[in-house]
């Protein structure tokens, strides 16, 4: 993995929210959503993103998508700054980084037919034409496990997994480099999880897509990560390789989330840490900084 180029540069990532305002319109409060966060993912790779809800993650994806304005900080796509890029800088990378959703049904426009779905963002980025679009879309639907007869069927007629695989199908129409997957599986009935999740990394191998792969525990994302950033309070307070963020949690709110998948084994009830119980560190978890302790492995601990 190494040899392959950085292709997103998370540089010290701001995003406040204004929480109150005075009478003239100045923020009186706001309200750290992602505070200081930097990771960088290369090409080809799965960069993994957990913490509980509220942590921050869906807004660290939101600025990557350029779907927000950032506080502060910077985000690098192969190289290029997308922060201050108005629409028009931003329309190559509106096709080259897509998206997929937890709920297809609050991401996908319930009106259209899957032909219409998936080749709308085709329509947008100029890619194909005609009878040959809707032979792209048909290939690419099948290519997500569904079948020809399905183009003209509305999303209502669907499972929530072939939804997903609906969504995942629009993503891929403009062959994107990256995507930014916002727990795409946690709706799904737990049967079909393991089904869209191999067809991702298939999809990554036959593609040579780049993910950011956003989910609230660990259990689904160690499987599809190289690399895991744990998230707490608007913050990064640990990475590392997948294996090694497993076998040597260092940071207490790490091994506490850890602990709240061993809590559905028996075995090791008795090790649990209630994740509850975390809250007193969090001022000190928020002020710490990520330092590296061994080979890629960085952890915030004062
Ligand atoms: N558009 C928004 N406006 C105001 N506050 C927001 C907005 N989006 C998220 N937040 C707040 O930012 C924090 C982080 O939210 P989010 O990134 O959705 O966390 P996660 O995805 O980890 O659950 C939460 O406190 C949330 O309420
Ligand atoms: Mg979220």
């Amino acid at each position: 993995m190494s040899e392959s180029k950085v292709l997103v540069d998370v540089n010290n990532l701001q995003k406040h929210f204004s929480k109150g305002k005075d009478m003239r319109g100045r923020d009186t409060a706001v309200l750290k959503a992602v505070d200081g966060v930097s990771f960088q993912i290369r090409q080809g790779e799965t960069f993994g993103l957990v913490g509980e809800s509220g942590s921050g993650k869906s807004t660290v994806g939101r600025c990557l998508l350029r779907l927000y304005d950032y506080t502060g900080g910077e985000v690098f796509f192969d190289g290029q700054p997308l922060g201050k890029l108005g629409e028009k800088g931003l329309k190559p990378f509106r096709r080259r980084i897509q998206s997929i959703f937890q709920d297809p049904y609050s991401s996908l426009n319930l009106s259209l037919n899957v032909l219409e779905l998936i080749s709308e963002p085709m329509k947008i980025h100029g890619i194909y034409k005609g009878e040959e679009r809707k032979e792209a879309v048909a290939a690419l639907l099948e290519r997500v496990g569904l079948k020809r007869e399905h183009l003209y069927r509305f999303p209502h007629e669907f499972s929530g997994g072939q939804r997903q695989r609906i969504s995942i199908a629009r993503a891929l129409s403009v062959r994107p480099e990256f995507v930014v997957c916002d727990e795409p599986i946690s709706a799904l009935d737990v049967s079909v999880q393991a089904q869209v999740v191999n067809m991702l990394e298939d999809l990554q191998s036959e593609f040579g897509l780049t993910y950011l792969f956003i989910a609230h525990d660990l259990s689904m994302v160690r499987h599809i990560s190289d690399r895991i950033g744990v998230m707490y309070g608007g913050r990064l307070v640990e990475v590392a390789d997948s294996d090694e963020l497993y076998d040597n949690p260092l940071h207490p709110y790490t091994k506490a989330l850890l602990s709240s998948i061993l809590e559905t084994d028996p075995r090791k009830g008795s090790q649990r840490i209630r994740l509850e119980g975390y809250s007193g560190e969090r001022e000190a978890a928020a002020q710490a900084m990520l330092r590296e302790v061994s080979p890629g492995h960085y952890v915030a601990l004062d």
